[in-house]
């Protein structure tokens, strides 16, 4: 008797193509599904969950061959390495590509931090989300209401996320965090933007790459999302809140863990603890904030820009003896480099969409130069 949960093989597949951002075919996906599943399962059920699921779940490339579709925008690595591009601003270089596929070449031992904003929810900006955010049609990326006349910047709705959507999120940032870990120094810290519906998926994750969990980063800022009342009920509800109005934003704290004592590691690898302000006051974990300034915005309208005023802050303080080389794998408009920049740190970003690698190519320059 079959004794196969329901749904076991199709989270077995979504879980296997989430370890294959370019994709496979289907027989690499029965195979990955039998070894995840531990016993055998007929090619037949994989077949018809994959023909069945094609459209929503799944995006098939080509006859037989199919990716998830949350990396409907990820090139195929062949494509991606021969597509290659790099750019270099004073101590930043910045590479066109996909991230996944440049730690897995990259050496070990070979960056000493990351601080990085990665797309929380995988979704938005897969190929079909962006198309529909550049063509301001709405999509998982919606426009909050306006009460005061002002034009607001659209925001990805991440409560229509499916459990097989979150599933993808934790087997993404779990293939992530094995491919970063040996390419970290020991003690090197990580800190990693999130969102309040999602930081537990990116922690555990985490967690399960090998990194330990030293804290996490309130960054204080209002945004528009949240605290509104039920939708087309708000007058029979005018005293309810779905949800809480976002006031603050979680970046998760990780290191890799020590070599013996902080003071050898520090010593052999410069890294295991962070840098403080000043001599007499330690980096801490509540840090006031505000949304981009509207010169940033116009230097770089990425729809997820930061601020350099609180990336400075936190890039400092990675480095704790002020050298080695910072990455940002979801490099976006360069804000991180540029935040490195301003502070003479050695640093690195990839992204993988070439208009946003187009935009902080000139960004990060100026934002580096902006006195905040
Ligand atoms: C949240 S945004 C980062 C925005 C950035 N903090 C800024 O201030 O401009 C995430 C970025 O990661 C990029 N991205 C998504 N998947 C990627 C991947 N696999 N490799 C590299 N970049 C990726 C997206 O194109 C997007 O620009």
């Amino acid at each position: 008797m079959d004794r196969r949960l329901p749904g076991q093989v199709r989270d077995a597949i979504v879980d296997f193509l989430a370890s294959r951002a370019e994709g496979a075919t289907v027989g690499e996906i029965h195979t990955g599904v039998q070894m995840r599943c531990g016993g055998s399962v007929p090619a037949s059920s994989v077949r018809s969950y994959l023909n069945l699921n094609a459209s929503e779940v799944f995006y098939r490339v080509d006859k037989g061959f199919y990716r998830l579709r949350l990396f409907s925008s990820a090139q195929p690595a062949r494509v991606d390495e021969a597509a290659q591009r790099q750019h270099q601003v004073g101590k930043a270089t910045l590479i066109l590509g996909d991230c996944l596929a440049w730690l897995s070449r990259r050496p070990p031992n070979s960056i000493h931090a990351v601080v990085t904003d990665p797309p929380f929810g995988l979704v938005e900006y897969s190929a079909e989300q962006k198309a529909k955010l550049r063509a301001k049609r709405g999509g998982v990326w919606r426009i909050p209401p306006s009460f005061d006349g002002h034009t607001r910047s659209p925001l990805p709705r991440f409560t229509v996320l499916s459990d097989t959507e979150k599933q993808s999120i934790s087997s993404f940032f779990l293939r992530f965090g094995r491919l970063l870990y040996p390419v970290l120094v020991p003690g090197a810290h990580l800190i990693v933007a999130s969102n309040t519906l999602f930081s537990f998926l990116l922690s555990g994750a985490l967690s399960g790459a090998g990194f330990e969990r030293r804290g996490e980063i309130v960054r204080l800022v209002t945004t528009l999302r949240g605290g509104d009342r039920p939708k087309n009920a708000h007058h029979e509800f005018p005293d309810i809140s779905v949800m809480c109005r976002s006031m603050w934003e979680p970046w998760v704290v990780f290191r890799k863990p020590i070599e013996n004592r902080v003071q050898d590691n520090l010593r052999a690898w410069g890294t295991g603890g962070l840098r403080r302000p000043s001599k007499d006051q330690p980096f801490a974990d509540v840090i006031k904030s505000h949304t981009a300034s509207r010169q940033e915005r116009q230097i770089a309208p990425h729809p997820t820009l930061k601020p350099q005023a609180f990336l400075r802050k936190v890039v400092r303080a990675v480095l704790p003896m002020g050298t080695g080389v910072v990455l940002d794998p979801f490099g976006g408009s360069g804000s991180t480099l540029a935040a490195a920049e301003h502070l003479g740190y050695e640093s690195i970003g990839i992204e993988s969409d070439a208009q946003y690698f187009e935009m902080a190519c000139a960004a990060i320059p100026k934002l580096a130069a902006l006195k905040v």
